[in-house]
């Protein structure tokens, strides 16, 4: 509530607020059931000395000057509007038996009440769409659990204990006293953590740890890549494998305007016979289209990443300019092995995109921290 400071406000703001009021005191008229209730309403809105229209009224003095008339206008408006819902509701209690034999009083001057229509946040309207056209595409949506452990994390993914990805600085481990324990009893290997041997397929939950003895054997994280989930689909899935997974991951990486230290990504995995980079390009290409309603370019970089090779930086051209969207390539073949899937039978491709980029790219926000101020004169703007 904005009601009760005197800091400068905004024109849309005190709008929003009288909105507010407006909705909360004709709910309360309408639901009071006899004078006690009438009376505690009346109080709470119109009264002289703290009702809420009171406090709104002080709300007025506070907006810029400019806004004024408009402001004013308004809650001359409400001002009546919550008036005549006390009369109404008086007149309906006083009525008795005859109102009701004659039905509601109803008065056609007194304005209709508006009702404040949300609407999603513009991050999860871009997953949403996302999901849609990959589906479109014939890959099936399946999530992951952000708290994840090593193996999931790197190790399943080729990425062994001395990579620098791993570096404590560079993720959010979740430091237990357990794990602390363990550090302890285990003095100079603290940080290995052994790959367990698992049989292809064996049931490995999409949630996290179904049994205290996976987290106990696994340093725990939130994740950093949503690749984890790669790992859980193939754990469980024999292929073919056609999936998306979208969701958040975590990095300690400062907020900027391209960065942000919580983001989402998009991770997609095609795993089949005789699958190529051709087949890559072409269904990251489609994707493009499809979001941007263009015809978008898509060009490759060299590039590395331990659980693709080749790998490959995305680049999508639209509307004459080249941004970055994020990596992809052919699956390891270690990667393969780690999950229980023969390398000399199956190739695939994976890409992981940051959705955050994705958005701004289409709306043209130039700053990522735009999203996760929740100003609501931002966030209108996607309705
Ligand atoms: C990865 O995370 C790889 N898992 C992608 C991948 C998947 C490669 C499958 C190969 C196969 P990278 O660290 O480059 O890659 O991040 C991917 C994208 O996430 C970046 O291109 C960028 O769009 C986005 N991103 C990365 N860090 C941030 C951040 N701090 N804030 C917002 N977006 C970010």
């Amino acid at each position: 509530m904005y009601f009760g400071f005197s800091i400068p406000m905004a024109l849309v703001e005190f709008l929003a607020e009288l909105d507010q009021l407006n909705g909360d005191a004709l709910a309360a008229f309408q639901a009071a059931g006899d004078a006690a209730a009438v009376e505690a309403a009346r109080i709470e809105f119109l009264g002289m000395k703290s009702g809420r229209l009171k406090a709104a009224q002080k709300g007025l003095g506070t907006v810029d000057k400019a806004d004024k008339p408009k402001a004013g206008q308004r809650f001359n408006q409400l001002k009546q509007q919550i008036e005549a819902a006390l009369e109404a509701a008086q007149s309906r209690l006083a009525g008795g038996a005859g109102a009701s034999a004659e039905g509601p009083r109803f008065d056609p001057t007194v304005p209709g009440i508006r009702p404040r229509l949300g609407h999603l946040h513009p991050l999860t309207q871009t997953i949403e769409e996302l999901k849609d056209l990959m589906g479109r595409l014939g890959f099936s949506a399946v999530d992951g659990p952000e708290v994840e452990d090593e193996w999931h994390n790197f190790e399943a993914l080729n990425i062994p204990v001395e990579h620098p990805a791993r570096n404590p600085l560079d993720n959010f481990y979740l430091a237990t006293a357990r794990s602390l324990e363990r550090e302890q009893g285990r003095k100079g290997d603290s940080l290995r953590v052994s790959a367990s041997p698992r049989l292809p397929f064996s049931p490995a939950p999409l949630l996290p740890f179904s049994s205290s003895s996976a987290a106990e054997e696994h340093g725990l994280l939130l994740r950093s890549q949503t690749s984890t989930v790669q790992i859980r689909v193939m754990e469980k899935t024999p292929p073919p494998v056609r999936i998306i997974s979208l969701g958040r991951v975590y990095r300690p990486d400062d907020a900027d305007a391209t960065h942000y230290p919580m983001f989402h990504q998009i991770e997609g995995l095609l795993v089949d016979r005789g699958i190529t980079m051709a087949d890559l390009k072409s269904v990251l290409r489609l994707f493009a289209s499809s979001f941007f309603q263009d015809d978008v370019h898509i060009r490759f970089r060299p590039s590395f990443f331990p659980f693709t090779e080749p790998s490959v930086e995305v680049d999508m051209s639209w509307q004459g300019r080249w941004i970055e969207m994020g990596g992809a390539g052919m699956v390891d073949p270690n990667v393969f092995r780690a999950v229980g899937y023969d390398p000399e039978e199956f190739t695939g491709f994976a890409f992981g995109l940051g959705i955050e980029r994705v958005c701004m790219r289409r709306h043209n926000v130039t700053d990522i921290r735009e999203f996760y101020k929740n100003d609501a004169r931002f966030l209108q703007q996607f309705s």
